[in-house]
């Protein structure tokens, strides 16, 4: 158990208030997402691409598609909220996207934290008009925030998160922090 005097030299003089998901909570739940989604989508069900959307997901997909049992194809989006802000604003553009054929394929859009879940939605409209023949959301995170604002809930969720700021696995803090192997709330 990593305990926040241990990851110090991580932080840059930012101080961890407490780990929230530890480096083996968190293989053990991607272990178990992984063979959630190989038998959501048997081979025999099509073609499988898993999309990640940057930076956040980066981390946690490398991780989750190594655990998929079956053939499938992996891109990014890169869809950007403004600024450096804690808060997300809604204003959603794609800055990147993908080079892949959408049509016809089970596609899985990959997220790190659903926090308000404006990026997921604007996402949602933006790929569904290409035809895929499914869409569905796979979240390590979920803060409960986003039940009535969501056109589709995650079909598959790593952990419902407590609702503060997190960072770590991904997760940034005006792009510091990403590299942390757990998830830790910071110190004021
Ligand atoms: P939403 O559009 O409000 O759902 O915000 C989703 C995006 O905001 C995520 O993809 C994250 O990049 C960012 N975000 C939301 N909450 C947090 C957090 O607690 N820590 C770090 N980033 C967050
Ligand atoms: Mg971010």
């Amino acid at each position: 158990m990593l305990k926040p005097a241990d990851v110090a030299h991580l932080m840059g003089g930012r101080k961890v208030a407490r780990i929230v998901y530890q480096p083996e909570d968190i293989r053990r739940r991607v272990q178990e997402l992984g063979r959630e989604i190989g038998e959501a989508y048997p081979s025999s069900s099509g073609e499988l691409l898993v999309l990640g959307l940057l930076k956040g997901s980066f981390v946690f997909l490398g991780d989750l598609v190594r655990e998929i049992p079956r053939p499938l194809q992996v891109d990014f989006l890169v869809a950007s909220s403004y600024g450096a802000e804690k808060v997300s604003s809604g204003n959603v553009r794609l800055v990147y996207d993908p080079e892949t054929r959408l049509e016809g394929k089970h596609i899985l859009l990959v997220e790190d934290i659903i926090d308000s879940g404006r990026t997921l939605n604007r996402l949602l409209e933006l790929l569904a008009v290409r035809n895929p023949r499914s869409i569905e959301i796979c979240a390590l995170l979920d803060k409960g925030l986003a039940a009535g604002v969501l056109a589709r809930k995650p079909k598959f969720l790593g952990f419902e998160a407590p609702r503060e700021f997190l960072v770590g696995y991904g997760l940034d803090h005006a792009e510091d922090f990403r590299h942390l192997p757990f998830v830790a709330s910071l110190a004021e």
